[in-house]
């Protein structure tokens, strides 16, 4: 049974909010952490924001403006948030972050386990989770109540896991905090956009006087955002932003699935999406083919889900969701065999990477389907050239590291950063793997003069770009997925 009080711990929360003196904390300063809590300082004069990291170069950053990251629009709302309102801070001092805040975001992250013994999913790592609600519990005063707001993405039954966590240091944990989750729903890239007009905000908490009144105070934090709230049951909510990004991750999946039924009997992507999108059941959004799904929710998410249901003894639905992994790594290992297929001579052919990032407008490159094409055709023995226009060459190295791929002895790779001249000089194929804007834009009839080979080909894996203008500049071949 979950705990049930029919005491509300909200009266002090409530009259902060009407003198304007509510303190927020975000632990964590990541996309997640420092996002939300600009745009809601931008957004909300009456609030002071704290924003707190364990990692010194993070905060750093965010005080000197020199942002970790890429992310359209945020210069703006920082530059409002800390010049204009003059309502946030950024620092290390993460016990003062805890002990001056009426409510806490908790904005950590989350990963996929690394020595998990599940077979096919993965539990999700709490290390960082647990050692922020361990710190909390360093500040349990029922004198000055708390919510705490589990924002990272977290298992079912979190709530009930922050619980024991304060009861190993505090007597009577509901006193001091009150558990509620509200997961974000912020897309990387249109971030900015999404914090100022969110679908909906969701809020789980306990159904009891105590859970409704901090639905209500958490609403109290958004007054100048017309949205809707929902109120659910924590472990609904838990639940639900898990199932969502399988969702997300399945339609786009379905796509992936179609494209080579499209290549192979005449058929295009985008007759088949709009076909499908037009359908009301179904709709228009997310049924963009591509290389695969990446960034760092979609596959964790999953993983999760299916750690929680192989947990249970469910294996059928275990074995569903990883059908859903399965099927991205194949489009992936179908897109490398393509150009390999193409190119029977690596070691005398130069091949580029137009984009390294897990998607456009963002400079976020966590497991971007990207890596593993870079790495089987920098093993295959090609001269691979990679280019993004955001993607820093540090990230780049970090990333082939996480994702496993070990690139460190090899010589045969340039990481080209924004320079296109030298991307695409001696390059016998141009590879789109990121749909940037810019790459629909680019002047072909000057970068094929730079090219070099018997053939020249352009592969767009994100089915974005205008075939016909492209292949007026004279490549050989200008392959669309899905077309
Ligand atoms: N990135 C997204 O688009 C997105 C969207 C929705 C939900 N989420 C979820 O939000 C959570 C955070 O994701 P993110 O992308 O912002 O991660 P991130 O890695 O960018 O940021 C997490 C930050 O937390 C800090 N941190 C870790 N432990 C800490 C501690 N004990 N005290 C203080 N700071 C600590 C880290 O140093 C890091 O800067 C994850 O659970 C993720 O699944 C992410």
């Amino acid at each position: 049974m979950d705990s049930q009080t029919s005491k509300s711990y909200m009266a002090p929360l409530k009259n902060k909010l009407e003198e304007g003196t509510f303190i927020v904390g975000s632990i964590g300063a990541g996309y997640v952490g420092a996002i939300t809590s600009i745009i809601l300082a931008a957004r909300q004069p009456n609030l002071k924001i704290i924003v707190c990291d364990v990692m010194q170069e993070q905060i750093n950053k965010w005080n000197e403006g020199r942002f970790p990251f890429y992310e359209p629009d945020l210069e703006k709302y920082y530059d409002i948030a800390v010049n204009v309102n003059k309502n946030i801070t950024f620092t290390v001092d993460v016990g003062n972050c805890i002990d001056q805040s009426d409510a806490l975001f908790i904005c950590v992250n989350t990963p996929p386990k690394v020595d998990s013994d599940a077979v096919l999913g993965k539990e999700a790592d709490m290390t960082y989770f647990d050692a922020a609600i361990r710190n909390i519990s360093n500040y349990g005063n029922p004198e000055k109540h708390k919510i705490l707001i589990e924002k990272s993405t977290v298992p079912v039954g979190t709530y009930k896991r922050i619980n024991s966590l304060l009861g190993e240091k505090i007597q009577n944990p509901e006193a001091c905090f009150t558990i509620v989750n509200m997961p974000e729903f912020l897309a990387e890239g249109l971030a900015v956009q999404r914090l100022l007009n969110p679908d909906r905000i969701v809020i789980g908490t306990t159904e009891d006087l105590n859970g409704q009144e901090a639905f209500e105070v958490i609403k109290g934090l958004y007054t100048n955002t017309e949205t809707l709230f929902l109120k659910l049951r924590t472990p609904s909510s838990e639940l639900a932003k898990l199932f969502i990004n399988g969702m997300l991750a399945q339609r786009v999946t379905s796509m992936n699935s179609m494209t080579y039924l499209c290549e192979k009997f005449g058929g295009s992507i985008q007759e088949v999406q709009r076909m499908t999108g037009s359908d009301p059941r179904i709709g228009p959004l997310w049924l963009q083919a591509s290389p695969g799904f990446g960034g760092s929710c979609f596959e964790k998410d999953i993983l999760s889900l299916i750690y929680i249901f192989e947990s249970e003894g469910q294996q059928a639905q275990a074995l569903y969701w990883k059908a859903l992994l399965n099927m991205n790594d194949a489009q992936k290992h179908r897109i490398l065999d393509m150009i390999i297929s193409e190119f029977p001579e690596p070691e005398s052919t130069t091949l580029t990477l137009f984009g390294f990032a897990f998607k456009k407008n963002t400079s976020d490159t966590r497991l971007t389907a990207i890596a593993y094409i870079a790495n089987g055709l920098i093993h295959k023995g090609y001269h691979v050239k990679i280019h993004d226009p955001k993607v820093t060459e540090r990230s780049f190295h970090f990333e082939m590291e996480v994702q496993g791929f070990n690139i460190v002895e090899k010589t045969n790779y340039e990481f080209c950063g924004s320079d296109y001249r030298k991307a695409v000089s001696g390059s016998s194929a141009i590879i789109i793997g990121t749909e940037w804007d810019e790459y629909n834009e680019l002047n072909y009839n000057e970068l094929i003069t730079l090219m070099d080979g018997d053939k020249k080909n352009l592969y767009d894996f994100r089915s974005y770009v205008d075939v016909q203008q492209i292949q007026q500049a004279g490549f050989s071949k200008v392959f669309k997925l899905g077309n």
